[in-house]
């Protein structure tokens, strides 16, 4: 008869373990009853970099990295990313259904109308260089959006998180653009709600002199498309970082903050910039080869390659490069492409990559696609941080209301010194 639970004996003391199994999982605490004796503090699971620890239970997204599936609330991406629009998208995210006709619009109402932000923000923007990094100047301005709403403190009412949540979403693409436009020397472009999400966003970046500024509608959809892609992605290292500075109780834009943080990283979100330096350091399609004989070396990482979960084609990359080709209609092909399509065809062919199941990741294409819409390289992570903050809210509200949750504070295994005396200044080596 089969068991759900796994026996384990300690050969140190030749006891027998009983451990229940519940969702293919033991729970580490179940461990600590393992001991040598009756003083010992008991056994504990050591995983550097959570590499086979769940975290929580969620029901937000879900990815199966060896088949290239993901899907948000038990809808596939791919279509989604055909059907739906981001902030319709961002609703199920959040509220876990796709919203009827009424809820979208109230929905889009309360986003659209907090997409202004308080003037105060403006001089902060103005007292960074003018080549400050966008996304520093963002962590920034959202960690400073709780000094404007100290009502978002109150994390345990569900009309304040409401509240949160439609400031969050709104005022992201106004943080960013006008970080953007700070770093061109540009006077800010106010947001217009008339415009879509993507669009606006379009209009507050590249608004000059006209009177009314017209998205090119290929520019709006592949962004609202882009922003689908990365709306969410289950326990990543920025989903971890907000729950995880959520967990303090703190409220949501310093948890915010911190995950775009975590986001900025060249190993995160930060890879479609590393990308694209990575294009331009190549140069040229006759220096690919010897390029990927360096990653092989170990003496360089082949960027917008692997992931920790997907063992096989990345789906965004998959939808990324379709969106490509319809945008370099409208702008032109990007000259580095076809650099970016050798590096592809060799890599899935050499064995270094195909033993390792490294494949192009989300932001493999990415860049070449906002290089082309007009973004300059720094702006690509920005691109990354407005629509995971809808990943980043849904997981931080589920978090908070999930009874099993306390704050977040992982064991350690001391590996440092025993106790000793203080040396005085003249007796040290
Ligand atoms: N180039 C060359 N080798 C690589 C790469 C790469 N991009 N990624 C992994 N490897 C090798 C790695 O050296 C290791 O080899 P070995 O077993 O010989 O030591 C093996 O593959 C396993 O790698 P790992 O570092 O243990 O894998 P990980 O799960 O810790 O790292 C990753 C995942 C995404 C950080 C890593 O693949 C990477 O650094 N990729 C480049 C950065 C990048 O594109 N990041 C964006 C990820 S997708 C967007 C997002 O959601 O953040």
């Amino acid at each position: 008869m089969t068991r759900d639970s796994l026996t384990i004996t300690d050969n140190r003391t030749g006891k027998t373990y009983e451990i229940p199994i519940t969702d293919d999982t033991i729970r580490a605490l179940d461990l600590r009853q393992i001991k040598l004796n009756q003083n010992d503090f008991g056994m504990m699971s050591y995983d550097p970099a959570f590499n086979n620890t769940a975290l929580c239970k969620s029901k937000i997204s879900f990815i199966d990295g060896d088949n290239g599936v993901l899907r948000y609330r038990g809808y596939p991406i791919e279509e989604l990313a055909e059907r739906s629009t981001y902030l319709e998208t961002a609703y199920l995210i959040l509220f876990g259904e796709l919203p009827t006709r009424k809820q979208l619009e109230e929905w889009i109402y309360h986003v659209t109308h907090h997409t202004f932000i308080h003037e105060s923000i403006k001089k902060f923007l103005d007292g960074f260089h003018y080549d400050a990094h966008p996304m520093g100047m963002l962590i920034s301005t959202i960690a400073a959006l709780s000094t404007f709403y100290p009502d978002a403190r109150h994390i345990f009412d569900a009309d304040s998180r409401r509240k949160q949540t439609y400031r969050l979403i709104g005022k992201m693409p106004t943080l960013a653009a006008f970080a953007y436009r700070h770093s061109l020397g540009m006077p800010f472009a106010y947001p217009d709600n008339e415009l879509s999400y993507p669009g606006n966003f379009l209009n507050m970046l590249f608004k000059t002199t006209e009177l009314k500024y017209r998205p090119n509608p290929t520019l709006e959809h592949a962004l609202d498309i882009l922003f689908i892609l990365h709306a969410d992605h289950e326990q990543n290292c920025s989903a971890a970082a907000m729950r995880n500075v959520g967990s303090s109780h703190v409220d949501p834009y310093s948890a915010c903050a911190a995950a775009t943080a975590a986001l900025y990283g060249p190993l995160h979100g930060g890879a479609n910039e590393e990308v694209l330096r990575m294009l331009m350091d190549i140069g040229s399609i006759a220096n690919v080869p010897s390029y990927i004989k360096r990653v092989k070396s170990g003496e360089k990482r082949l960027m917008g390659f692997g992931h920790r979960i997907y063992k096989n084609y990345d789906p965004r990359a998959r939808i990324i490069k379709r969106i490509a080709d319809e945008v370099f209609d409208v702008m032109g092909r990007n000259p580095l492409l076809d650099m970016a399509l050798e590096i592809e065809r060799i890599a899935l062919q050499d064995e270094y990559f195909v033993s390792r199941k490294l494949y192009p990741n989300v932001d493999f294409y990415t860049g070449l696609i906002y290089q082309s819409m007009g973004f300059p390289v720094t702006m690509f992570p920005v691109l990354f941080a407005i629509p995971r903050t809808s990943g980043w809210i849904a997981q931080w509200e589920e978090m908070l209301l999930d009874p099993e949750q306390k704050i977040a504070r992982p064991r350690q295994i001391y590996m440092g010194h025993d106790k000793r005396p203080y040396v005085p200044m003249d007796q040290r080596s």
